[in-house]
């Protein structure tokens, strides 16, 4: 079952850069919670934790560290001290560090309410600011709340991989979207 709902009531939320501000426990353990939700690890192709323990401890050095980590930016979307989602811009390395891939993950009671397009568009801006050239999105192909969130956000479809990823004994079609960030 999925729990995107079109709802489109207008979310008046904040978005915070992680860089610029103290991310409280209770805020980690929120942020743990959604990507350990089953909704979202259905849609992860990286390694994630087995407990939510542990997921949160990882997270909590995550953020420990995030102020010196220079290839990872976080934006966090937050409602009346919920957090929504939050978005991970990764810079690739070497003669790609112009290049970020982009990740994200929203709480599944807040999908279909557009946090995922308006972190997308805040992290195109903060990418301008920090001389990123391109910005990339890759996901399982079945994975329309995301490829839409990216078109949305302006994004231009790239390239199918066919059977590129394994995930739960099945092979999956990876898609992969960019978007140039243009010199004025
Ligand atoms: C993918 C994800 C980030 C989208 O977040 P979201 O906040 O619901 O996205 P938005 O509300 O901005 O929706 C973007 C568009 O996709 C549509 N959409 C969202 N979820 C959808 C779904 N499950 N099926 C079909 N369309 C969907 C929305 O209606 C919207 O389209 P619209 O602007 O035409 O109305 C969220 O579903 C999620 O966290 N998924 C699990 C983790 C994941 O897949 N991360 C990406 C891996 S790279």
């Amino acid at each position: 079952m999925s729990n995107f709902s079109n709802d489109k009531k207008a979310l008046d939320f904040e978005i915070i850069n992680a860089k610029n501000r103290v991310i409280s426990e209770d805020e980690i353990r929120q942020i743990a919670e959604i990507e350990h939700s089953a909704e979202v690890k259905k849609w992860l192709v990286i390694h994630l934790e087995d407990t939510i323990e542990k997921e949160y401890s990882g997270y909590k050095q995550f953020f420990k560290d995030l102020k010196k980590e220079k290839e990872a930016e976080v934006l966090i979307a937050r409602i009346n001290g919920i957090i929504l989602g939050f978005l991970v811009l990764w810079r690739l390395e070497d003669y790609m560090n112009h290049v970020v891939s982009v990740g994200i993950s929203v709480n599944p009671n807040y999908w279909g309410k557009g946090v995922a397009t308006q972190l997308i568009n805040s992290a195109i801006t903060l990418a301008k600011g920090i001389g990123v050239k391109r910005l990339e999105v890759e996901t399982i192909a079945e994975n329309w709340g995301m490829r839409k969130a990216a078109e949305n956000a302006g994004f231009k479809f790239e390239s199918t991989k066919p059977k590129r990823l394994f995930k739960d004994g099945k092979y999956y079609d990876e898609v992969t979207y960019y978007l140039l960030i243009e010199e004025n």
